[in-house]
């Protein structure tokens, strides 16, 4: 009632008070819990960054062994949810299987569904932090028609996914750790992102106090979108156009600055960031080391660095302060990892999995917490009487 104020997209409307992540979009800065994104990048790993986004603080030695030990512990799906991938169709895009078999996890772990004991929230964070790889592990065997591996708890999280990923049952996986390490890298640049579109869902969802698979789901769903994290398979589907038209980078972004209908640079431009991206000048700094070592396609790298190099020269892209994104080169390096166009973005939510625990676990124990929902401004009919079928 009262005073309403419009703000489509909520471009200047805080929905909460957050103490996880730190974003200066004019000066490119990005903090976890205070730590630098660089600092991280360099010294951390995606399990313990996980732990800190969750828990706030970097974990001792124990508390990481036992908090790994538990992911562990649970990385198995029930034999029942993996019948569940064959209801799908074999060329099912693998986010809408990621968001239904994450939403399934509710009828599977019905001990665990509270949102107010601590416990159950806890055995719930670990279910997913351990069975949304395996997942979405499924989800590419199923795409490729090969057989499910178990996972082996054996391996760390990373190597275990990979494995599961690429490998065979019969024959031993032997998990290339460059590629562990360049992804594990790739997972703590996606880990948060404070209160981005998929977030914002699950917080949303969560704020009605719903359980945290059916929150998360609902953040998978909102992922999938084009200008969110779809934006990383747009990347490499714009740069194979380009290649396809004769590689005219110049002509492209004409075709960008024209506003043609459905023509945007994908992989450029933040709502927060009116700056170099700090992700994305990590993934570029590492994008020519790793497709050196995985044998990349230096065409499409080569495309795409002379897209960046014409939009950040060309007026239309400065005044409107708009640079490369976290998604810009990642697509190229997913594919040299030997992923299709079609996984990256479930690749993208195994990385923002942990933040959207940590959000969903802030906003439940936030006494200032409330239902979402926002208001209108009604632009619709004033009162009308109804008119019987025959007069209309
Ligand atoms: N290519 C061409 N023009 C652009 C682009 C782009 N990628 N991004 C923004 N603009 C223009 C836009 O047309 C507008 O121009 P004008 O003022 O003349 O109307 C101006 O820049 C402001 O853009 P906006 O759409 O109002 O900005 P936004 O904050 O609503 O959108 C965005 C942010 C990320 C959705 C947008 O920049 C975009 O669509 N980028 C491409 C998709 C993409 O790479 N998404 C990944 C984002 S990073 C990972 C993630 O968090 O998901």
């Amino acid at each position: 009632t009262g005073y309403v104020t419009l703000d489509p997209g909520f471009v200047n409307t805080a929905s909460c008070s957050s103490a996880i992540t730190y974003i200066d979009g004019d000066a490119g800065i990005l903090r976890y819990r205070g730590y630098p994104i660089e600092q991280l990048a360099e010294r951390s790993n995606f399990i313990e960054v996980s732990y800190l986004l969750i828990y706030g603080e970097l974990p001792t030695q124990a508390q990481l062994d036992e908090f790994s030990a538990k992911i562990s512990r649970h990385t198995l799906l029930h034999e029942d949810l993996k019948r569940f991938f064959d209801g799908f169709p074999r060329d099912a895009h693998p986010m809408p299987v990621l968001s239904s078999a994450v939403s399934a996890l509710s009828t599977f772990y019905q001990d665990s569904l509270s949102p107010f004991d601590d416990k159950q929230v806890d055995m719930s964070t670990i279910r997913l932090l351990a069975k949304v790889p395996t997942i979405a592990a499924y989800a590419y065997k199923k795409s490729v028609g090969q057989p499910f591996l178990y996972p082996d708890n054996s391996l760390g999280l990373v190597e275990n996914f990979l494995r599961m990923t690429f490998g065979f049952p019969a024959e031993p996986y032997d998990v290339d750790p460059d590629l562990v390490r360049a992804l594990d890298l790739l997972f703590i640049l996606h880990a948060d992102h404070e209160q981005n579109c998929s977030t914002s869902t699950v917080r949303m969802v969560g704020s009605a106090e719903a359980n945290l698979f059916a929150s998360i789901s609902a953040g998978v769903n909102a992922l999938f979108g084009p200008l969110h994290g779809g934006a990383n398979s747009a990347v490499l589907e714009m740069l194979e156009g380009i290649r396809a038209e004769g590689g005219d980078v110049a002509n492209f972004v004409r075709r960008v600055k024209n506003k043609e209908k459905g023509v945007r640079l994908m992989g450029f431009g933040h709502r927060v960031y009116k700056n170099y991206d700090p992700r994305a000048a990590i993934i570029k700094k590492t994008a020519d080391e790793i497709l050196g070592k995985l044998g990349g396609d230096d065409h499409l790298l080569e495309i795409a660095k002379k897209l960046e190099e014409t939009a950040l020269a060309d007026d239309y892209f400065i005044e409107r302060k708009l640079y490369p994104n976290v998604d810009f080169y990642t697509g190229l390096i997913y594919r040299a990892m030997g992923f299709p166009t079609k996984f990256f973005t479930v690749l993208f939510a195994l990385g923002r999995l942990p933040g959207w625990i940590a959000h969903w676990r802030e906003m439940i124990n936030d006494p200032a917490t409330k239902i979402g929902r926002p208001r209108q401004v009604y632009t619709g009919e004033t009162q009308r009487d109804y008119t019987g079928i025959d007069h209309r």
